[in-house]
């Protein structure tokens, strides 16, 4: 096992499908930009072989699905199949929900039943603001039919003090009516919010998110696993919500996190844009490849921050959020 001294070990892993995305979110990238697979994406088997190689090292327990937007990805009907197949304790897919229901033959015959959908705003004028693609009530409609199939959902929210904080509560109810677990996220200063000041702007902490909430409900802290990111909480009788508090809480020591991009790098930590790349090990015997992948993850764990988020310069869709 493979531990750093901070008793930090990699159990999670994230694997982006492709960098590319049918949103452009404000907090994700500039006015105009268009998002783009990366240049040298893996195919589907190559990610396989990368993921088996990951997990056969040891540690890993946990996969999420990520990207860019991993239903925008025709490597899906391949690598969902695949992962499934590797009997991790847990298998779950972070999505923007706009092709849910595009593909949900795919999704519901694949033994999957985890996701966290995307979702800023009820708003539908608000909507095309935040995400600069889209549709709101396509986003709806997949969580629905998830949600009738028996999925357990979470909502993954960015409160931003000048777009979407009208929405903290809207969001919160909605998710309680629907069993569905809200995850508000701490703007993070990534991408090209660290050249800008509009994370000083939108910024939301902690505290005032909490405040807002009372406003409306009682709450109490509640249980998460060691190394969750989230800090949660329970409203009795109605059920949960958490934050992600990067800035205000920072959980890197005890971040359990490894992502793997859809070119093949290899990030021990989102927050640290050095990366590793798997690619030219694929082709090896495994025995060799596996000794590899040992040293990388060893190397991997070196990037995690000690303490605090610092912030990267490096963009969330393409390291995997
Ligand atoms: N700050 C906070 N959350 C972000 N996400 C993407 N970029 C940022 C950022 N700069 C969120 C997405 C998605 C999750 C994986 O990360 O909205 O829900």
């Amino acid at each position: 096992m493979i531990v750093d001294r901070h008793g930090r070990q990699f159990r999670n892993l994230r694997v982006s499908l492709t960098a590319a995305c049918n949103y452009a979110c404000t907090y994700c990238v500039p006015n105009g930009k268009r998002l783009q697979a990366a240049a040298h994406e893996l195919s589907s088997a190559q990610l396989l072989q990368a993921v088996g190689l990951l997990v056969d090292a040891g540690g890993i327990e946990k996969l999420r699905i990520t990207g860019g937007e991993p239903l925008l990805s025709p490597k899906l009907e391949d690598f969902l199949p695949g992962v499934m197949e590797l009997g991790l304790q847990d298998v779950a897919m972070t999505s923007n929900g706009q092709l849910i229901t595009r593909y949900q033959d795919l999704l519901l015959s694949s033994g999957l039943k985890r996701m966290n959908v995307s979702l800023d705003t009820l708003d539908a004028d608000a909507f095309p603001k935040i995400a600069r693609g889209g549709d709101l009530n396509t986003v709806l409609a997949g969580i629905d039919l998830l949600l009738a199939n028996n999925w357990k959902l979470k909502i993954n929210m960015v409160p931003m003090r000048r777009s979407n904080m009208d929405q903290v509560l809207p969001l919160l109810k909605f998710s309680l009516e629907r069993g569905i677990e809200l995850r508000f996220i701490e703007l993070m200063n990534m991408g090209h919010l660290k050249t800008s000041n509009q994370y000083q702007q939108d910024f939301i902490g902690l505290d005032e998110l909490l405040e807002i909430v009372g406003q409306e409900f009682e709450f109490a802290q509640a249980d998460a696993p060691y190394d969750s990111t989230a800090i949660r909480y329970e409203i009795p009788g109605q059920g949960y919500f958490g934050i992600i508090a990067n800035e205000s809480a920072p959980f890197c020591r005890s971040c359990t996190r490894l992502r793997l991009a859809s070119n093949g790098h290899l990030y021990g930590c989102l927050s640290n844009s050095t990366y590793q790349d798997m690619t030219p090990i694929l082709p090896l015997p495994v025995p060799q490849a596996l000794v590899q992948v040992q040293d990388m993850l060893s190397t991997a764990l070196t990037h995690k921050q000690d303490l605090s988020f610092q912030g990267e310069v490096t963009v969330m869709k393409f390291i995997g959020g």
